[in-house]
């Protein structure tokens, strides 16, 4: 068989996919593997004698003697072809068929835009086909791959990474970590030459995962520098990675982490890759952007006003009874709560977190009448109902642990430590998916549940299947998802909150089923700024939780005004988790102002693009929501560390339109103590988009960890 790869080729046309003010530009010339020539920009029309140059004018400088590194970088990258990185595939059968070499392979074009390359290795019996499509929507790039075994001998697959190339200017790195109360923060590095690995091995990305791996121009902002991130839609294991090979090249590479024999293939077998995605910007802002505006054109995303959520967990945790928890919904509804949340605590025995899950039925000690009374009451005061599960959880205390000891996860040293006092239910043994199933299918039909808060709190790290202990992660996550999408089926409008101690489990994957994330156990709105902020790269105001919490936050024991819990509450989907029966009736009265503030602006809140202020004060945060069509915007300006100088100066508003004309007002739902106002607050200033965007207002000297709210309109009142 003639190998062309290794011949002198002949160009043909590249492939341009361009949408939602992106291009793709995809070598696919040679039979040889699709490799990206550009992605970022829209380059405009490109005709076939312009793609064609530029393919050419992509082509390094490497001398004959170079066998090395292939450029432009393949998607799928072969040791076979001289890749010395990280590797694309990794399978083998029983030590053969392990250095791949795909090629002949042939392209279709379709429409979204969508391009799908077949290509074979006929010595190893193997198939990969890779689609690459560009999202109108957003404008996203995201690419696959499937792997087919022909052969007869069974196919192990290892790993299976894709590339997505980055220029030269990206040249640091952002990435996130955390850990429980404290997710998502930032750390930055230079693009060095080798790998910088990100990997989650926990059976969920986890409270350190990183969202988004970002490369990008030195120093680049939220308004500034080119930059461009990868993710991958996958709530299992996972690996994201930069790399920077000794020939220049940059890449993020993205794939699913698989364990011993996860994915052997038989012959006529697949293992299809999740998708990874690519957005790009100048500044993260639009890259953020890219992704909200996919999420908000999915046909499942919420389109309803999102329901102001009172959840019971930080106002009474496991003290459930029904008097107390109808009084809370009563207050609750006065304060303009729409949907009441029972969190953890209701289910057989469960009287703390030492025993009891997996036992998903009302417990009649507590509840002698069933849920029932208390879904009647909330029913009767306008809101919705949702439950507390942890499906994929159990307590070796617990009737189902003692009935069934074979469905919990083993890997051959029996369940492993316990975590939270709890182990992992295995969902790959049918009768242990059945038992679910039924159970939670059961009490939402019955009790009429409109939403499910999904936790999961101990990682898998003892993920055995049946008698022989092999590694069940994946499978686990694929059953999962479908409980969730049987579930959803079953029980049209049934909503779905993904949390994991917080925000273990934020990702692409689960948001084709959950309809909001809970980014974290902290209700610090000190912290909660800076966690929203960065998980916002991914997610929207909509789908992140944003609750109320005690003045003296439960998670960190630092105290700040209800106003200040209250403002950094009032970006996302809004709830309160304070316990309403304690607060006197002013301290009600502000959560009710609060309330009927985010339901005032809630539209714009829930569908207007997220904007951030790079200020050059590490002290001061500035951030806002601006309307779609720019006509209105609404920020927060916040101090959150003491600066060395004083007042904190000018303060630029970032995504107005230059050319309208805009009042704006300082506005404050809560107490204005503690401020000390510009004079322009007074009465307002009226002011050209252009202007705020280039000169700014002076900003009100606050106290640390103090914010005011600042509203811009135009046409500007007459
Ligand atoms: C962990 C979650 O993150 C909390 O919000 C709460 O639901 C508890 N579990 C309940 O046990």
């Amino acid at each position: 068989m003639t190998d062309k790869i290794d011949e002198a080729v002949e160009l043909r046309t590249p492939v341009h996919l361009r949408a939602g003010g992106t291009s793709v530009v995809v070598a696919v010339d040679g039979g040889r593997l699709p490799r990206i020539l550009h992605w970022g920009a829209d380059l405009g029309p490109l005709g076939d004698d312009a793609l064609a140059d530029l393919h050419r004018a992509a082509l390094p400088a490497i001398g004959d003697s170079t066998v090395t590194y292939p450029q432009p970088v393949p998607v799928l990258p072969q040791l076979a072809e001289g890749w010395l990185g990280r590797p694309g595939l990794v399978g083998d059968s029983d030590g053969r068929r392990w250095a791949p070499k795909f090629r002949h392979a042939t392209y279709r074009l379709d429409d979204g835009p969508a391009l799908r390359c077949t290509a074979r290795d006929p010595e190893y019996g193997l198939t990969a086909d890779i689609e690459i499509q560009v999202l109108a929507a957003g404008g996203l790039v995201r690419q696959r791959a499937r792997i087919t075994n022909d052969g007869a001998s069974p196919y192990r697959v290892g790993g299976l990474e894709l590339a997505l190339p980055v220029p030269q200017e990206a040249s640091e790195i952002l990435d996130l970590t955390g850990r429980w109360a404290l997710e998502r923060v930032p750390q930055r590095r230079p693009f060095h030459v080798g790998e910088w690995v990100r990997a989650s091995r926990g059976g969920k990305p986890g409270l350190e995962h990183t969202l988004l791996l970002v490369a990008g121009e030195e120093g680049f902002g939220f308004r500034e520098g080119a930059v461009w991130a990868t993710h991958l839609a996958w709530s299992g294991n996972q690996v994201l990675a930069a790399e920077r090979t000794p020939a220049g090249t940059r890449h993020l590479a993205a794939g699913e982490v698989l364990l011993a024999d996860e994915v052997v293939l038989g012959q006529g077998e697949s293992y299809q890759s999740p998708w990874q995605y690519g957005s790009w910007g100048v500044g993260l802002d639009e890259l953020a952007a890219r992704f909200h505006r996919w999420l908000r054109s999915r046909p499942s995303h919420p389109r309803s006003p999102r329901p102001v959520v009172l959840n019971t967990w930080e106002a009474v945790y496991f003290r459930h009874d029904l008097a107390t928890l109808v009084a809370l919904a009563e207050r609750g509804a006065e304060a303009g709560a729409e949907r009441f949340v029972l969190d953890d605590g209701w289910f057989l025995g469960r009287r703390d977190d030492t025993s009891s899950l997996g036992d998903w039925s009302v417990d009649p000690a507590v509840w002698p009448d069933g849920l029932e009374p208390l879904v009647a009451r909330v029913r009767e005061l306008g809101m919705e109902f949702g439950l507390w599960f942890e499906p994929e959880m159990v307590n070796l205390d617990s009737e189902l642990a003692r009935v069934h000891p074979e469905w919990v996860f083993d890997a051959g040293h029996g369940p492993g430590p316990s975590s939270r006092y709890q182990h992992v239910l295995d969902l790959g043994h049918p009768g242990a998916y059945r038992y679910l199933l039924e159970r939670m299918s059961g009490l939402v039909g019955s009790l009429g549940i409109d939403y499910i808060k999904w936790d999961h709190n101990r990682y898998l790290t003892d993920a055995g299947h049946g008698a022989e202990g092999r590694a069940g992660v994946r499978r686990q996550v694929l059953q999962v998802y479908r409980l969730m999408a049987e579930l959803k089926a079953a029980h049209p409008g049934l909503e779905i909150e993904s949390c994991a101690s917080g925000g273990g489990r934020i990702d692409l994957g689960v948001l084709e089923y959950a309809d909001r994330v809970w980014p974290s156990d902290c209700n610090d709105p000190h912290e909660r700024l800076e966690i929203q902020r960065w998980t916002g790269l991914l997610v929207p105001p909509e789908m992140q939780g944003t609750h109320i919490g005690a003045e003296e936050t439960h998670t960190t024991h630092r105290t700040h005004p209800l106003d200040y819990h209250a403002e950094k509450a009032l970006w996302g989907h809004l709830g309160v988790e304070v316990n309403l029966l304690t607060m006197d009736d002013e301290a009600r009265g502000a959560v009710a102002r609060w309330i009927a503030f985010h339901k005032e602006h809630r539209a714009l809140l829930h569908s207007g693009a997220v904007v951030h202020a790079d200020l050059a004060d590490a002290g001061l945060r500035l951030e806002g929501v601006v309307a779609d069509d720019r006509s209105e915007a609404l920020y927060a300006f916040s101090v959150v560390e003491r600066s060395a100088t004083w007042p904190p100066g000018r303060i630029r508003l970032p995504g107005l339109d230059d050319d309208l004309v805009y009042t704006v007002s300082a506005v404050y739902p809560g107490s204005p103590l503690g401020m000390v106002l510009p004079p322009w607050q007074r009465d307002g200033v009226t002011l050209p988009g252009r202007v705020l965007r280039l000169v700014g207002v002076e900003a009100p000297s606050l106290d640390v960890d103090r914010s005011v709210l600042i509203r811009v309109v135009s046409p500007p009142a007459s």
